[in-house]
């Protein structure tokens, strides 16, 4: 059974996410190249190997650089912090490896533009995480759109709320430095509701926009005494234009009290809308004009089952229902896929990513001259 040699970097959140996709992807989805769990990498030598015994990876590292030249890698898959995306990826894939990304892409446009000449010039598979897009009831409302079940699409209304963040003692942590996460609930989490509108209803072309920082400073890590300026936003907004005629609006917030990951979005068309929320993730609510005018009403549909669940296979019967980590094996399963397929893209890939970081750009630009902005 052919194998492929992935090195993972980062251990913690996603690092674990992915790890455990790499884990599950053979066993379940059966992809045809089997996935090894040769190397974790971090900076510390003590705790990546305890990382490693608890989630399964054969060997570790301390400095990324030695694993992406390893010439047994095949996969090398970014899991860090926004600030060392570039690098990283960069590296991997000049010396000729599969790029597996988190998002946001990159901290900057300059970095995401570098990032897609890199991977085209070396000629490498590239992938950006936007797990959300492989959801099965995602996956349905996009084969809807698609068919014209819901017409002329006319709004898309995304929310990613969350509010881990309310605590005013939580510390400086990564995610509240501009040098190191690019930006706030911007990145973090409205990056995701713009990738989901690009891929349900199209290009945004113009935004306006507006951030805000309400806790201004935070806690230093490791020395709770002294305080620390917050260099990104709390919460971001924007009213998007798409190219082809759609007005919706975009908000990610990290402090919406009560709202845990409330990735919501919700679409209309001239025949029909659909709802979805991450939270009731194996739901999708549809409302169609062509429905029996005395029965219309928004339907509830499981989505366990039927032609547009493309994973189903390797699940469990209708009704048995998914979960959040499933959106990352189904990832990984793709990107196995198109590796053995031998083929030259798999979405969303680091165009994908780029376009994504020109919204962000565009967003931050809108809310500094508090003007409509053209997406660069
Ligand atoms: N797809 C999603 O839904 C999703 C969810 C959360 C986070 N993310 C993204 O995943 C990335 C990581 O976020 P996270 O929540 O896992 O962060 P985290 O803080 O939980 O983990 C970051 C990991 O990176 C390691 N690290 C940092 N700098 C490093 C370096 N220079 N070399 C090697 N290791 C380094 C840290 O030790 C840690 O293991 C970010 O880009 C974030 O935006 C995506």
């Amino acid at each position: 059974m052919a194998e492929v040699n992935v090195a993972l970097i980062g251990y913690a959140f996603m690092g674990r996410a992915h790890s455990n996709a790499y884990r599950q992807v053979g066993p379940f989805l059966n992809p045809r190249l089997k996935p090894r769990l040769k190397v974790l990498c971090g900076r510390d030598g003590r705790a990546v190997k305890s990382a490693a015994a608890i989630l399964g990876w054969e060997e570790t590292a301390t400095d990324w650089r030695e694993v992406v030249n390893r010439p047994d890698i095949d996969i090398v898959d970014v899991a860090t912090p926004g600030d060392s995306h570039a690098e990283i990826a960069i590296a991997a894939a000049q010396a000729g490896k599969v790029v597996l990304c988190e998002k946001p892409l990159a901290n900057t446009v300059k970095e995401a533009k570098a990032m897609l000449a890199a991977v085209r010039k070396a000629g490498v598979l590239n992938m950006v995480c936007h797990n959300y897009r492989r959801i099965p009831a995602v996956q349905l409302a996009k084969a809807l759109i698609a068919r014209g079940d819901l017409g002329k699409i006319y709004h898309y209304r995304g929310t990613y709320l969350q509010d881990w963040i309310l605590d005013p003692k939580l510390p400086l942590l990564w995610r509240f430095q501009k040098d190191k996460a690019g930006s706030g609930a911007l990145g973090d989490i409205a990056a995701h509701s713009i990738d989901l509108a690009r891929f349900l209803v199209g290009e945004i072309s113009e935004v306006a926009g507006a951030l805000e920082t309400f806790i201004k400073s935070r806690p230093l890590v490791g020395d709770p005494s002294r305080k620390g300026k917050v260099t990104v936003d709390d919460a971001a907004l924007s009213v998007v234009r798409f190219a082809n005629g759609a007005i919706g609006t975009i908000e990610g917030s990290r402090v919406s009290a009560g709202r845990k990951n409330y990735n919501r979005f919700e679409i209309n068309g001239s025949k029909g809308s659909i709802a979805f929320d991450l939270e009731r993730m194996n739901e999708l609510e549809l409302f169609s004009t062509a429905d029996d005018g005395a029965v219309q009403g928004f339907r509830k549909i499981l989505v366990t089952e039927g032609a547009y669940h493309a994973y189903i296979k390797g699940w469990w019967p209708p009704g048995h229902i998914i979960g959040y980590e499933h959106t990352f094996t189904h990832t990984v399963y793709d990107l196995l896929e198109a590796m053995a397929g031998r083929k030259k893209t798999v979405k969303p890939d680091f165009e994908d990513g780029l376009r994504n970081q020109l919204v962000l750009d565009a967003i931050e630009r809108a809310a500094r001259s508090r003007r409509w902005t053209k997406v660069g």
